[in-house]
């Protein structure tokens, strides 16, 4: 399926209770922000993070209110207790699944994926969060090819990543995902999908990234779609373009660039 706009009841409560998807507050840290060098400095103190909430550390898109309460709403049905998230940066939900019991295991090397380089030490800033949030979601800072962590998960995660990779990239990544996963554990995914790239328009590639097929996903794990619509997914024969566009009131879509969230779960063989 796609990211839709009407939250369930239960997703707004969990947005509510994590500040998803910027972070709590936003009014007065603006106005730390500006107030200068006292300002910064009343930001870095631990008690103020943990007011703003683990979301309020990473640029997200607006579709992130949908995909990470989903997310985590697959993996609470899953009964997961041991998770690898692919690129999960210093996104808050790696630290927000920890603080709900979860032991997760965050692969990322921390690349400028098309918004710019990290200004801050990104694995000090990781290091930073897991303390304020009392958490001990642990970093690799590398690619999932090369970190080669060590299993079983009982499910992979990867939000808002794989189309940002050149399609190689995918290809060993999710070679890897199939070897650490246990067998029948799941992979929850959430996929841009661009509006400004095939099959809307003839271009194939944008600052960003692809448009990446969910079908050749599903195929790379050699697992089965469990949770996903096809008329929504891309690569499925039932993908339909004009049901999309007919739907696009009822989806949430990013505000700074015109892009939708695919959402599946995979089980894995
Ligand atoms: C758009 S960001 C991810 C956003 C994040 N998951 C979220 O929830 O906001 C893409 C991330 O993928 C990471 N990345 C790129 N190639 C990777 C790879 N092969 N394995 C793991 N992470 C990778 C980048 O460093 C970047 O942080």
């Amino acid at each position: 399926m796609l990211a839709r706009r009407e939250l369930p009841d239960e997703y707004r409560r969990w947005n509510d209770r994590w500040g998803v998807p910027f972070g709590r507050h936003r009014l007065p840290v603006q106005l730390l922000e500006r107030s200068g060098a006292l300002g910064r400095v009343a930001l870095a103190r631990p008690a103020l993070r943990r007011w703003r909430g683990p979301f309020a550390f990473q640029w997200n898109t607006r579709t992130r209110t949908y995909e990470y309460p989903w997310v985590r709403g697959q993996l609470v049905r899953a009964g997961a207790r041991r998770v690898l998230e692919i690129g999960g940066a210093l996104s808050g939900l790696q630290f927000a699944l920890a603080a709900d019991g979860m032991s997760v295991c965050n692969v990322d090397p921390f690349l400028d994926y098309g918004s710019g380089a990290y200004e801050i030490d990104p694995a000090a800033e990781h290091a930073m969060l897991n303390r304020v949030f009392g958490t001990t979601v642990e970093l690799c800072r590398t690619t999932l090819p090369e970190a080669r962590p060590t299993g079983p998960f009982d499910a992979a995660v990867c939000v808002s990543t794989l189309e940002h990779l050149r399609p190689a990239d995918i290809e060993e990544t999710l070679a890897v995902v199939r070897d650490v996963v246990v067998p029948g554990g799941i992979v929850v995914l959430t996929v841009d999908l661009f509006l400004d790239l095939d099959p809307f328009t003839d271009v194939e590639e944008n600052r960003w990234g692809r448009n990446v097929p969910v079908a050749w996903i599903e195929e790379l794990l050699g697992g089965e779609l469990v949770v996903g619509d096809r008329t929504e997914l891309l690569g499925y024969p039932e993908f339909d373009v004009r049901h999309v566009l007919t739907e696009l009131g009822s989806l949430t879509m990013g505000s700074e660039y015109p892009q939708l969230a695919q959402l599946a779960v995979v089980r894995c063989p």
